[in-house]
Order: structure tokens, then C-alpha cells, then sequence
């Protein structure tokens, strides 16, 4: 029987390559998206992957949801926490609503993803949680503490389950992306951009597929010795 992954964040950017690379492995794919409906009905239309709205940054939101792609394509096996926020700005303009918010939609939502999935996969003998961290998380980037802390959380996290996941045939680990060509990117002001793609060796943003296929990896039989992982896709921007 194929296996059900939930991507969060799953309908657009990163989220979106993830879920389309997963298709192609055979899997049954939920993709959970919080608020752009327009764009996850397209997405939807498009790929014939149905969509999933909760937040994850809400607990009970989460276990709710996770139940509900479960009665609906089975018991979910895989998870591949992507959703994420930036409320950029430096500390002495950030707000604790901007911390906050950053902390518990990207740090939180993989821990509410992995209480509503974790105990299952556990029982069944066979998981793969996949968390998307970031280039900022291992080397910090101005006027990103509250993102930077939260992607490090993400690192920790994933070293921390693994360990309680291996005996139980559940994997857990992460991808680094550095600057890649998404909507979130494309926020950055222009003139710090140019700046950031400078220092990139190979000379130009990431592309989305790039990083679906460090997450496909993972997700695969083959992944099965690979946890407590880190794989930085990031153009070289960063050596860790
Ligand atoms: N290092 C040192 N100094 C820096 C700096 C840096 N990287 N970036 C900016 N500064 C300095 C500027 O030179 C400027 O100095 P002066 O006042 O002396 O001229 C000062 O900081 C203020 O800079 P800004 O005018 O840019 O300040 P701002 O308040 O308008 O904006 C900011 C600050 C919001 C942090 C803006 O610089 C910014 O958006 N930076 C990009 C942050 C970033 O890379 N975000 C990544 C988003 S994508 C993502 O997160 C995905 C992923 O995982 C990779």
C-alpha cells in the first residue's frame, strides 16, 4: 500500500516542489496550507493533490487535521514540516508579536506535527519526519533573530527525535536551504538581496526542485540509515 505524507505549507514554493516530488515517488500526498485558498484551489486543480487548511501553529489544529488526512487517504507515514513565516527587522524595531509569531508558527509547528504523527508511525514500526531549517538557523543573518532561533530549534529538534525515533524504524531529519527562488525571498529589499546572491558561489539563487530532492531522499526506503541529519542545499553559501 502507498504511504500518506502531509507537507505543510505544501501548496506553494518549497512546499509545493515537496509535494509534486513525493507524487512522483508513488506517495499519497496531503498538502496543508493556512490561508492563501486561491492558490491552493489552483494547486489542487493542477496536481490532483488535495489540500488541507489548518494552522500549524495551533496545537489542536493540528491534531485535528493530521486525523483528518487520515480518515481520508490513511495513516500518515511521512511528515515534512515546511511551513514557515518571516517577520524580518532588527531586534531594536522587532516586536515579541514578531518574535512570537515566528517562533510558533516555524519552531512550534513541528512539534504539534510530530505529537499528532510521531505515536503512529512509532507503532507501525516506520516514519519519516523531514524538518526544513535554513542556512540562517546554522549561520545567523541580521535582522533575523527571531527566525534564526527558530530554524536552530529546528536543527535541535530534529538531532533530539531522531534519537527517540531510530528504534522504532522513524527517521528524522533536515534540510538547510540557503537563499532559494521562492516568494519569501523575493521579499527581501532588492539592493540586500543583491548582496546575499554575491556571496553565493555558484552564482545564483536555489531553485525549488533542489530542495524537493533532499526531502524525496529522506522520505525514500532507501533513507532508512539516514537520521538525525542535516543537509545543507545552499549553493555553497555556507560550509557546516
Ligand atoms: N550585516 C551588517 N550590517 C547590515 C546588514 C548585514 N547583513 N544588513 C544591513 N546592515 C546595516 C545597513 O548597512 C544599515 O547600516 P547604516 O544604518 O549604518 O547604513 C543598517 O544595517 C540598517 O539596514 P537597513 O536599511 O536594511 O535597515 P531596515 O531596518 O530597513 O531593514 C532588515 C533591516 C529588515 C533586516 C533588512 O536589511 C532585510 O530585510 N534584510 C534581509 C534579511 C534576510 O536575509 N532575510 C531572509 C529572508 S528569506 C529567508 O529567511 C529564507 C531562508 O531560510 C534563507
Amino acid at each position: 500500500m502507498s504511504k500518506v505524507a502531509i507537507v505543510t505549507g505544501g501548496t506553494r514554493g518549497i512546499g509545493e516542489a515537496i509535494s509534486l516530488a513525493l507524487q512522483d515517488l508513488g506517495y499519497k500526498v496531503a498538502a496543508n496550507y493556512a490561508g492563501n485558498e486561491e492558490k491552493a484551489k489552483a494547486f489542487t486543480d493542477k496536481t490532483g493533490i488535495a489540500a488541507f487548511k489548518w494552522d500549524v501553529g495551533d496545537h489542536q489544529a493540528c491534531l485535528d487535521g493530521c486525523a483528518a488526512v487520515a480518515e481520508a487517504l490513511g495513516p500518515v507515514d511521512i511528515v515534512v514540516n515546511n511551513a514557515g513565516i518571516t517577520r524580518d527587522g532588527v531586534l531594536a524595531k522587532m516586536s515579541f508579536d514578531d518574535w512570537n509569531e515566528v517562533m510558533r508558527i516555524n519552531l512550534g509547528g513541528c512539534f504539534n506535527m510530530a505529537k499528532a504523527t510521531f505515536g503512529g508511525m512509532r507503532e507501525r514500526g516506520w516514519g519519516r519526519i523531514v524538518n526544513i531549517g535554513s542556512i540562517n538557523g546554522q549561520a545567523g543573518q541580521y535582522g533575523q533573530v527571531n527566525y534564526a532561533a527558530a530554524k536552530s530549534g529546528i536543527h535541535g529538534f530534529t538531532k533530539a527525535l531522531a534519537q527517540e525515533g531510530a528504534k522504532y524504524g522513524v527517521t528524522v531529519n533536515a534540510i538547510a536551504p540557503g537563499y532559494i527562488d521562492t516568494d519569501m525571498v523575493a521579499a527581501v529589499p532588492p539592493q540586500v538581496l543583491e548582496k546575499i546572491v554575491a556571496k553565493i558561489p555558484v552564482g545564483r539563487l536555489g531553485q525549488a526542485h533542489e530542495i524537493a530532492r533532499g526531502v524525496a531522499f529522506f522520505c525514500s526506503e532507501e533513507g532508512g540509515f539516514v537520521t538525525g541529519s542535516t543537509l545543507s542545499i545552499n549553493g555553497g553559501q555556507h560550509m557546516y
